[in-house]
């Protein structure tokens, strides 16, 4: 049985990954009305790997007996400057989300509550891969600079990533 200071914790993340889902559609969205359909498949699989993250936490709370409470997601910011722009908030924003799946872990320690220690080390890993990603189409996109032709052939690169990618 889950406690309710975990369970509040884990509920709460839940939300921050559909808030998760929701940013990035609107990222995608706004790549679509710039016709950058690269980025926009990039944030859209995105997109979708947050609700499967909110899920992951939502299948592992129901099966340790917790109750799943949904709370409103906030609306998400729908325009950007540039390109880079939305990476590097994307980055920052990867950046809470691994305090907040750190955060998880102590209170999961400090309630010595083994199976959600060993549910969040899934999280731990995944933070570290999604992070990297992240930095490294900032470090092309500072390459890029200026040329529209780099810009071109990284749309290119993006539009080919499919789900689990
Ligand atoms: Fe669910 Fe991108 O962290």
């Amino acid at each position: 049985m889950i406690s309710e200071k975990v369970l509040k914790a884990f509920n709460d993340q839940i939300n921050e990954e559909l808030y998760s889902s929701y940013l990035y559609l609107s990222m995608s969205a706004y790549f679509e009305s710039k016709n950058m359909r690269g980025f926009a498949n990039w944030f859209r699989i995105q997109s979708v790997e947050e609700n499967m993250h909110a899920m992951k936490f939502f299948d592992f709370v129901n099966q340790v007996g917790g109750k799943v409470t949904l709370k409103q997601i906030n609306a998400p910011k729908i325009n950007w400057k540039s390109a880079m722009e939305v990476f590097k908030e994307t980055l920052a924003h990867e950046k809470h989300i691994t305090a907040q799946i750190h955060k998880l872990v102590g209170i999961a320690n400090q309630e010595k509550d083994y199976a959600s220690q060993s549910f969040l080390q899934w999280f731990v890993n995944e933070q570290v891969e999604e992070e990297a990603n992240v930095q490294d189409l900032i470090y092309k996109l500072e390459m890029i600079g200026d040329n529209k032709g780099g810009l071109y052939m990284l749309d290119r690169e993006l539009g080919a990533r499919a789900t689990g990618q």
